[in-house]
């Protein structure tokens, strides 16, 4: 038994680094949801951070011309029963004569445990998912908490929105690393869902 999940776990870890992801689903906006009445029901927009990078910026509530994103899997990859199929998170950036779907990544800060999400063109972004109520979690595949580490899928839900810097200084969607509260003083705890457009 133990050793059959590391083996699946491995065989994880390996298509995850040669995964076409390519199984995309159907378009849909991304809404916050959160106790504090000035986010809850905010869309998110991606936000220009740099060239080809976008951030994910608050639009106001859900209208007919919010951003839409996709989700895209891979047949590759075994699903998990309760977590699904793990996949990127992305964003098709519109150029004078090309589109480039970027998936998002999460690139860790290491002085800070705020982390600003980012679309980037790449060809793997951050193991992603959407739970049964379509909230977005980000997959976890080991626990270091316990010592030692265990091999664990596991999705969490370590979203807020803050103001942030990661090329300019906007409110933007955020992601606390480890399970302390962020020491940016202004994050405020979201949950971000999938309304299909
Ligand atoms: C998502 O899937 C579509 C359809 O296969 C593909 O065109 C696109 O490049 C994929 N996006 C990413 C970020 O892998
Ligand atoms: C909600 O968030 C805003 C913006 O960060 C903040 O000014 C306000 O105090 C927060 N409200 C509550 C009830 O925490
Ligand atoms: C591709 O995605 C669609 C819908 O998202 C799903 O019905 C289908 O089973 C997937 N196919 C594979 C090969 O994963
Ligand atoms: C980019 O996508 C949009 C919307 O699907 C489409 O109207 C446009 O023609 C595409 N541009 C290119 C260069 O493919």
């Amino acid at each position: 038994m133990r050793a059959s999940i590391i083996t699946t776990t491995l065989a994880l870890a390996a298509t995850q680094v040669t995964a076409q992801y390519t199984n995309q689903s159907a378009p849909f906006n991304l809404v916050l949801y959160s106790h504090n009445s000035t986010y809850d029901g905010q869309t998110l927009a991606a936000c220009h951070e740099g060239a080809a990078i976008e951030g994910l910026c608050l639009d106001g509530p859900l209208t007919s011309t919010s951003v839409q994103y996709t989700f895209n899997t891979s047949s590759d990859l075994s699903s998990d029963p309760v977590l699904g199929t793990p996949g990127s998170l992305n964003y098709e950036l519109r150029g004078g004569n090309f589109n480039l779907s970027s998936p998002l990544s999460i690139p860790v800060n290491p002085i800070s445990n705020v982390a600003v999400p980012l679309f980037e063109p790449s060809e793997s972004g951050a193991n992603v998912g959407f739970d049964t109520s379509d909230k977005l979690f980000v997959w976890g595949y080991t626990d270091d908490t316990v010592s030692p580490p265990v091999y664990k899928s596991q999705g969490f839900y370590r979203w807020y929105v803050c103001l942030t810097n990661a090329g300019y200084t906007y409110t933007t969607l955020a992601w606390v690393v480890g399970p302390h509260s962020p020491e940016n003083p202004s994050c405020v705890k979201v949950d971000v869902k999938r309304v299909f457009v």
